[in-house]
């Protein structure tokens, strides 16, 4: 990818150790684990022990590669391990949820709470008739009910579908449909900077066409007034009412589905990605307490939205499963003021911070005076994760955020992933600013050449991961063979990440990106498959090809080149309104930042548009092989028109 970036990584050599007093109070002090680590299946059967097991397994592992089954002929529920077996002791009374609203409301809930609540909501969720394997979406803000909603699925075995609340109704309508949801969990609408995003509007939108849903429950969170449908639609208060508080949690098999999530691949169609019970469960407890070190008395704070992996992972099933007490904040982080965070740090005197790099650019360019004015000495560790982050934004989240105290773990890993896969374990890995150091203990990572030899330290290619991991995706909903195309296809029995890496001499990993038509913009992953469709699908569009483009802040932005249906006279608001239209299909999320109208697009003479070409374009750097190109006056067209400032 970009040149200067990945030349940038490479000069980073200064090592970063743990400050006295961490490694010797660390959950892990023995760099031994990496070793062994290596004995893969005995690694993981120790760690399956961490978890409440109805039945145990069988076998660690059955491998029919590229189909894992992991804890094969064990029964274990998700809920149950973070919610009931928390209860007999003194963590019974203790923090699970601390609940801070962007109106500066508050609510906490115990364990014991939470476990009411979600027992409650399981059999709603009964009564209404899902069963086992039935599909329930969820398209909440963040707020507890999410929470609540997701662990009642998981109690009564219903694979649950979060769409983030930012999703248009276009993308939630696609993702009920694809999953044939049986039932909505939704809000009548989510707070963003003070205004109310409508998802009950949304989700009526969605439903127009639709026939599957056949309830949706709707929590009231900011009270203006929604259209309720007879026999559909219920208020999620009043039918909690009274119901029972004793649910039993399903006994599933390890290998049971636990949720699907969609996230962009390189065509237009978003995939469901399928993860199953035990192994992402015993994935996502140990990296949680290993790579967090988590102790009782912390207050750990994800901000990521619950409507992507992380939220998944780290807000919810990892830090629950541990007892953890966890923070989770509703709103922006400039809301009220540019230093909400800040604020809600020292407010709660939290411990642990998660969150990603695109947020701290942005804290970056806001200056350091938001967090010179709040008290942030309960930090003890930072967490990174969703893009590269580049030395520069890890030396001022090291200094100004962790007062040159505190660990920085920047974590590489991804939906499909399900658990963090390469970062450091704080008290015996020393960091560099930008590397995601060494694969976590029991994960086999490599970086290969285009056909698939290891490459030597000191360079890059494809990123894979060789053999299976706990918390590795089932398969891709209702399509085992995009599964096995996509992941396990590109190079001959490895997994591939669609990422490019570099290593350096001592080991430590450099992730550089994406190499495929994924965009991460802000951490987010967005397909140019999807942005060109919902482009195309104007009615004025004839073509479009959208590119990633580095972007200060972002990471990436969305680059759009559109050439309109033939006589279409360019108005003044068209851009704007191509613009809205992204949004209107995907969600404000996928937006291009810029859109460039041209005549023509440059494509081989077999008519293949050479997006390479436009991201040289976008980019503004000197163009690759041209010699392909069926008709060269488009690119001195495009270079001559395009101003790009950065
Ligand atoms: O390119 C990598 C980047 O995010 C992609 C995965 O995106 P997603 O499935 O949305 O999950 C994001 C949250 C886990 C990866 O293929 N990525 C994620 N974390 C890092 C990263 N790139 C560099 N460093 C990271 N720490």
């Amino acid at each position: 990818m970009e040149e200067k970036h990945r030349e940038g990584l490479m000069e980073e050599k200064r090592l970063f150790f743990p400050p006295a007093g961490f490694s010797s109070n660390a959950v892990i002090q023995n760099p031994e684990i990496y070793e062994l680590g290596q004995d893969r299946t005995k690694f993981w059967g120790e760690q399956g022990k961490r978890l409440d097991w109805f039945k145990p397994w069988d076998k660690v592992l059955e491998w029919d590669r590229p189909f894992a089954k992991w804890y094969a002929g064990g029964k274990i529920n998700a809920a149950y391990n973070c919610l009931d077996r928390h209860l007999n002791g003194a963590r019974r009374n203790k923090a699970a949820l601390i609940f801070e609203g962007e109106l500066g409301d508050r609510r906490v809930l115990t364990y014991q709470d939470l476990h009411r609540e979600v027992s409650q909501f399981a059999n709603v969720l009964k009564s209404y008739g899902v069963e086992k394997g039935d599909r329930v979406t969820i398209y909440m803000p963040m707020i507890p009910e999410t929470v609540i909603a997701m662990l009642a699925c998981a109690r009564i075995g219903a694979p649950h579908i979060v769409v983030f609340g930012g999703f248009s109704y276009e993308a939630l309508r696609d993702r009920v449909l694809d999953a044939q949801a049986k039932v909505i969990v939704t809000s009548d609408g989510s707070y963003r900077r003070g205004n109310i995003i409508p998802l009950k509007e949304n989700v009526d939108q969605a439903l127009r066409t639709v026939t599957c849903v056949e309830k949706v429950i709707v929590v009231q969170r900011t009270g203006q007034p929604v259209e309720m449908q007879e026999e559909r639609d219920v208020w999620y208060h009043e039918v909690i009412k009274n119901v029972s508080l004793v649910s039993p949690a399903e006994h599933m098999d390890a290998d049971d589905m636990l949720f699907i999530l969609y996230t962009s691949g390189t065509t237009g169609k978003p995939k469901g990605i399928v993860h199953t019970v035990g192994g992402y469960m015993v994935g996502v407890s140990t990296t949680h307490e290993w790579v967090f070190d988590l102790k009782d008395e912390d207050v750990y704070w994800c901000t990521a939205d619950v409507g992507w992996i992380t939220g998944h992972s780290y807000l919810v099933y990892g830090p629950l499963s541990n007892g953890a007490t966890i923070l989770m904040y509703e709103g922006a982080p400039d809301y009220p003021e540019k230093d909400r965070y800040w604020e809600i740090v020292e407010k709660y005197k939290v411990t642990i911070l998660y969150t990603a790099p695109t947020a701290i650019r942005t804290f970056m360019k806001w200056g350091e005076s938001y967090p010179l004015g709040r008290d942030l000495s309960s930090l003890r560790l930072l967490g990174s994760v969703g893009e590269p982050i580049n030395p520069d934004a890890w030396m001022w989240y090291h200094k100004h955020i962790g007062e040159e105290r505190c660990p920085i773990v920047d974590t590489w890993w991804q939906t499909e992933t399900g658990m963090i896969m390469m970062t450091p374990v704080p008290g015996i890995t020393p960091l560099k600013a930008g590397s995601c150091t060494i694969p976590f203990p029991g994960v086999h990572i490599d970086i290969v050449s285009p056909l698939g030899n290891a490459v030597p330290k000191g360079e890059s290619g494809y990123l894979v991961v060789r053999g299976p991991w706990p918390a590795m995706l089932k398969t891709i909903y209702g399509d085992d063979k995009r599964y096995e195309d996509t992941y396990w296809r590109q190079f001959e029995g490895v997994y591939f990440t669609g990422d490019e890496a570099k290593w350096d001499d001592d080991g430590y990993f450099w992730v550089i990106g994406r190499v495929d038509d994924v965009i991460n913009v802000s951490g987010h992953r967005i397909g140019t498959a999807e942005v060109e469709s919902a482009l195309v699908d104007h009615p004025l569009v004839a073509e479009a090809a959208c590119v990633g483009r580095t972007h200060e802040v972002k990471g990436q932005a969305v680059f759009a080149f559109v050439s309109l249906k033939e006589g279409i006279l360019i108005h003044d608001e068209l851009i704007a309104e191509l613009k809205a239209h992204v949004v209107l299909k995907i969600g404000a999320l996928a937006r291009p930042d810029d859109i460039f109208l041209t005549d023509e697009l440059p494509k081989t003479r077999s008519g293949k548009i050479m997006r390479r070409l436009l991201k040289d374009i976008a980019e503004g750097r000197a163009m690759g092989d041209t010699s392909t190109l069926a008709d060269a006056a488009v690119i001195d067209f495009l270079k001559k028109n395009i101003n790009i400032e950065k």
